[in-house]
């Protein structure tokens, strides 16, 4: 070869090398990550969730009566763009054809929840409605067909109007007979194919959005937590979930007494479970955390693994955390088969006890633990933007959180009964099918409960959230969680990349991805 030649080969081979170096440098700073099918037990549980009212539509259909949501809706204001659930998915309509595009999807089991007003319109003031039966027992048939499993919400958020004129709901201890009623129409009615149980979805969010921050009906809540005409912010959440971990238990008891020995599932409850970061880097940060953990989430799990809430609770609610009898605490300890957890984003607990001035008004009192709870820090958000308000995406949350409960409750069998992704308002428009974005969060959120899994943490399943479009409660139709995105206007059903992605995935796929969060 010329010199010259060898020269201008020499520098082509030289600027080679460093351009590839450079990738591999930038792509080891971002750390590549392998998440496959494979990586997961065989036996472990992909599946989509909806809940009844944010799909099925048909509100006042075959003998339905109206429910606090039904009610809350129809009211001016309640709802962004004045939307409601009265059609919402028209699944009541449409379900065969939703089963076929679960089918699609290649997952094995499918949670949904059941319209109390479907089943007991009046609750136990009235009958069973057989077409609500029918129904569900058509969904629950078809979706075995397919070798879907169901794994069935007894209550998610929607109730019977009646209940809240005539007593309060679940302000009142009346509804345990309420609840233990409908849960045992349904294990009679159901419990025969049904192998998967949850009592009540989410009580520790419920609790808050309804009867402390009055966003949620039935709108209680007393200044400054917010704007309501009644309610006691300090204490009505916590008799609320006081209500809700009996009602759980006594469900339960049934369930494990009757039915359990002869149909053979398992029962449990769903929470909400934030991952709370340090917000300062001192030891008032640290306890920071630990108080947001205990009174957003040890609050309902503590009660039903140790008996009671946790210890720092009663250190700064004093007598009005209410107390459990000593027949109660023999009912919820031990009351769970599994929790599910209901996962998203991950926030900064500040410390309201020394850096008061970090805390606005209405978060830092006694019941929320003197925390208050940030998404950014000197500016800088801890993730990329969701379209619910203050939610981020942060991966390494998933982890953190499950090495918490494999801490708190180290034998405790873990679903991750929901996560998944909405994209912020402003890029719904270009979003809408190419919705890659989802499908990263879904590998980087999969990647992370894979390494939770592998350092202990007990679970069995994961439910991306949600299978399609639906009534995101306060912001109607203006967010988008869904695989399927739904038009509105024809009701069709069409899939959106992720759906594509989940169903590679779920069949041995093997995904690749340089994690950018
Ligand atoms: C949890 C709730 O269970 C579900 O109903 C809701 O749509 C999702 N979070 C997203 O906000």
């Amino acid at each position: 070869m010329q010199p010259k030649a060898l020269l201008i080969f020499f520098i082509f081979f030289s600027l080679l090398i460093s351009i590839h170096s450079k990738y591999i440098h930038e792509v080891e700073d971002k750390e590549e990550v392998v998440i496959k099918r494979s990586m997961f037990p065989d036996n472990f549980i992909f599946g989509v969730g909806t809940s009844a009212y944010q799909i099925e539509g048909a509100y006042l259909e075959d003998g339905k009566s109206l429910s606090n949501w039904d009610v809350f809706t129809h009211v001016p204001g309640n709802i962004e763009s004045g939307e409601n659930g009265d059609v919402a998915d028209d699944h009541y309509h449409h379900y065969m054809e939703d089963i076929q595009k679960l089918e699609y999807l290649g997952v094995n089991a499918y949670r949904f929840s059941i319209s109390w007003t479907r089943i007991l319109p009046r609750g136990r003031f009235g009958e069973t409605n057989p077409s609500g039966v029918l129904f569900y027992n058509n969904i629950i048939d078809n979706v075995l067909l397919k070798g879907i499993q169901p794994f069935v919400t007894i209550h998610h958020n929607d109730i019977p109007q009646e209940l809240e004129d005539r007593y309060g709901s679940w302000l009142s201890s009346e509804i345990q007979e309420d609840f233990v009623l409908f849960a045992k129409t349904c294990f009679e009615n159901f419990g025969d194919r049904v192998k998967y149980w949850v009592t009540i979805n989410e009580p520790n969010i419920n609790a808050i959005l309804a009867y402390m921050e009055g966003a949620f009906p039935p709108r209680r809540c007393s200044a400054p937590f917010g704007n309501c005409s009644v309610g006691n912010s300090n204490m009505e959440p916590l008799i609320v979930a006081h209500n809700m971990l009996i009602s759980h238990a006594k469900a339960v008891k049934v369930y494990r007494d009757q039915f359990q020995p002869k149909q053979g599932g398992s029962i449990g409850i769903v929470v909400h479970a934030f991952h709370y970061e340090r917000y300062t880097d001192d030891e008032w940060g640290f306890q920071a955390v630990e108080r947001a953990y205990a009174f957003n989430l040890a609050w309902l799990i503590d009660p039903l693994i140790y008996g009671d809430y946790p210890a720092i609770m009663r250190k700064y609610i004093g007598k009005e955390l209410p107390n459990f009898s000593i027949e109660e605490v023999k009912l919820v300890k031990g009351s769970v088969d599994f929790v599910g957890l209901n996962h998203y984003t991950s926030f900064y607990a500040i410390d309201c006890l020394h850096h008061s001035t970090d805390c606005t008004p209405s978060e830092h009192r006694p019941v929320k633990g003197f925390t208050a709870r940030t998404g950014s820090r000197d500016g800088i958000p801890i993730g990329d933007e969701m379209g619910m308000f203050g939610f981020h995406v942060v991966p390494h949350g998933m982890e953190k959180l499950l090495n918490y409960i494999n801490m708190r409750y180290p034998n405790l069998s873990i679903y991750i009964t929901e996560n998944g992704y909405c994209p912020p308002y402003y890029q719904v428009g270009t979003q809408m099918l190419s919705d890659f974005k989802r499908i990263k969060y879904h590998e980087a959120y999969l990647a992370a409960l894979s390494k939770a899994m592998r350092e202990g943490a007990k679970v069995k399943g994961y439910f991306a959230w949600s299978f399609m479009d639906n009534f995101e409660w306060l912001q109607g139709y203006n967010i988008s969680f869904g695989l399927y995105f739904v038009d509105r206007k024809t009701m069709e059903r069409i899939p959106r990349l992720s759906a594509k992605w989940y169903s590679e995935f779920i069949a041995n796929g093997e995904i690749s991805i340089i994690s950018s969060f």
